[in-house]
């Protein structure tokens, strides 16, 4: 079965949750495609080019504890804007998003470049300051020594660029349900994600 949800929004508005939810209630391959510029951000920080990088990623080796970190969350969102960088990422994401037994795919671009025939989009937000909230929360906790105006900036600043950028710019496709998720708890968030994603794989 060739099922795709495409998961698109700006930096922690709940993607990567409502994505890991849905595969894990669907048994859908997940794929968070952030990881894979975050990958390519870190071997800049280290100094290559990160053309070259992306181009020697392995996609199966992304379990480095560091690209969590703010430095290169900021790092991913420029490297992302190279447009011979996404080119190199590009067949791989496709790849999975066809791949048999149904994926998941969260990013910034899912449903409007990698893949526009993806049969559930949603587009998920949520205002300014419940995602710093959120991501401040979930760096404080891991250690991480963040504040909460830092937090916000970051975000701003990692959503304007990927919305300005002229290769794949963070939007929604226009067949993307919404979902704004700034009062909505995570099983609520869960639950009306996959409202949308059930009711497209009853009408096929
Ligand atoms: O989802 P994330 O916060 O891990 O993504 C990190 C950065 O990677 C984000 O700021 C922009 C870029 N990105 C992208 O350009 N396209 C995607 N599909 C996913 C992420």
């Amino acid at each position: 079965m060739i099922f795709t949800v495409a998961i698109d929004g700006p930096a922690a508005a709940g993607k990567g949750t409502i994505a890991r939810a849905i595969a894990r209630e669907l048994g859908f391959a997940h794929l968070d495609t952030g990881l894979l510029y975050r990958a390519v951000g870190l071997r800049e920080l280290e100094g290559l080019d990160p053309v070259a990088a992306a181009r020697e990623l392995d996609p199966e080796g992304l379990e480095d504890p560091r690209l969590r970190q703010a430095d290169v969350a900021q790092a991913a969102s420029r490297v992302a804007a190279i447009p011979e960088v996404r080119a190199a990422l590009l067949d791989f994401q496709k790849g999975f998003a066809r791949r048999d037994g149904g994926a998941v795919l969260d990013g910034r671009d899912i449903g409007t470049v990698i893949c526009p025939e993806a049969e559930a989009k949603l587009f998920v937000t949520a205002s300014d300051e419940a995602r710093a909230g959120r991501r401040f929360r979930e760096l404080a906790a891991a250690g991480h020594d963040v504040s909460y105006e830092g937090t916000l900036a970051e975000v701003r600043a990692r959503d304007a660029r990927d919305s300005a950028r002229d290769a794949a710019p963070l939007r929604a496709a226009g067949d993307a349900v919404v979902i704004d998720t700034s009062d909505l708890g995570i099983e609520e968030a869960v639950g009306a994600a996959l409202a949308v994603v059930r009711e497209r794989l009853g009408a096929r």
